[in-house]
């Protein structure tokens, strides 16, 4: 055999066996959990520190900041945004949604979890389930007195239910890396008691991981 032949034998047995076994490294990803990345504008929030992103809604400019606390009621929540000059963020739109959804999937993985929202059941839906004054739409109001509409209304299947007695007034996103998590669609709202015990409840697993504050800048 002439050598080019058996280099070239070589070169198709060897090459191809040998980049099969190099360890693949993972991809680096572009990671900006929670300060805004290099050179994106975050409007007028970055005065309150690091943390605060801002986001443009019909009624003007908002900051929101995600907070990671394990096993809080809403209303401890509330108290605790309102000790940053804040209160729950409601959610304007899918975008915003998606903000939070995606930084908090990341920050907890591989844990999963629930997440409050600046959102509360409207009174005269209060001992009802789904009606038709008592929709996707109409149930529920967004209480951080910024975000307006139906836009951020992203609810889980037949939710909200007010289910558990009449007794889901509040409202929570749910995060998991998974499409579901013990049932409920990730990504979406669900409606909760606002000191509702998941794991008292059996469902550690959306467990309340964080809440949202905003306010204006
Ligand atoms: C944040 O503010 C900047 C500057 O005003 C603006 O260009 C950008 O669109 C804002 N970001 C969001 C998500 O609204
Ligand atoms: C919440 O609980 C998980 C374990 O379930 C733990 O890994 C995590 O550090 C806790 N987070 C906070 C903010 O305490």
């Amino acid at each position: 055999m002439p050598q080019n032949s058996i280099f070239l034998l070589l070169t198709i047995l060897v090459v191809p066996s040998f980049c099969i076994i190099l360890p693949q490294k993972p991809p680096k990803v572009k990671d900006c959990p929670v300060q805004n990345c290099p050179g994106e504008s975050n409007g007028n929030c970055g005065k309150f520190g690091a943390g605060w992103k801002n986001f443009t809604r019909p009624l003007g400019e908002w900051c929101m900041k995600i907070f990671y606390e394990n096993s809080t009621t809403q209303p401890i929540a509330e108290q605790r945004c309102q000790a940053q000059g804040a209160t729950l963020s409601g959610l304007q739109n899918q975008m915003e949604a998606q903000y939070v959804v995606s930084t908090v999937t990341r920050h907890i993985y591989p844990e999963t979890g629930s997440v409050w929202v600046g959102m509360a059941r409207r009174s005269f839906c209060q001992t009802v389930g789904l009606t038709e004054d008592c929709s996707w739409a109409t149930s529920f109001q967004w209480t951080d007195n910024s975000a307006i509409g139906f836009d951020g209304f992203g609810w889980a299947c037949n939710q909200p239910d007010n289910a558990r007695g009449r007794s889901q007034h509040c409202g929570v996103l749910t995060v998991s890396s998974q499409g579901s998590v013990d049932g409920t669609q990730t990504g979406l709202l669900d409606d909760v008691g606002c000191e509702f015990d998941f794991i008292k409840n059996d469902k550690k697993e959306r467990d309340i991981k964080a809440y949202i504050c905003g306010k204006k800048p």
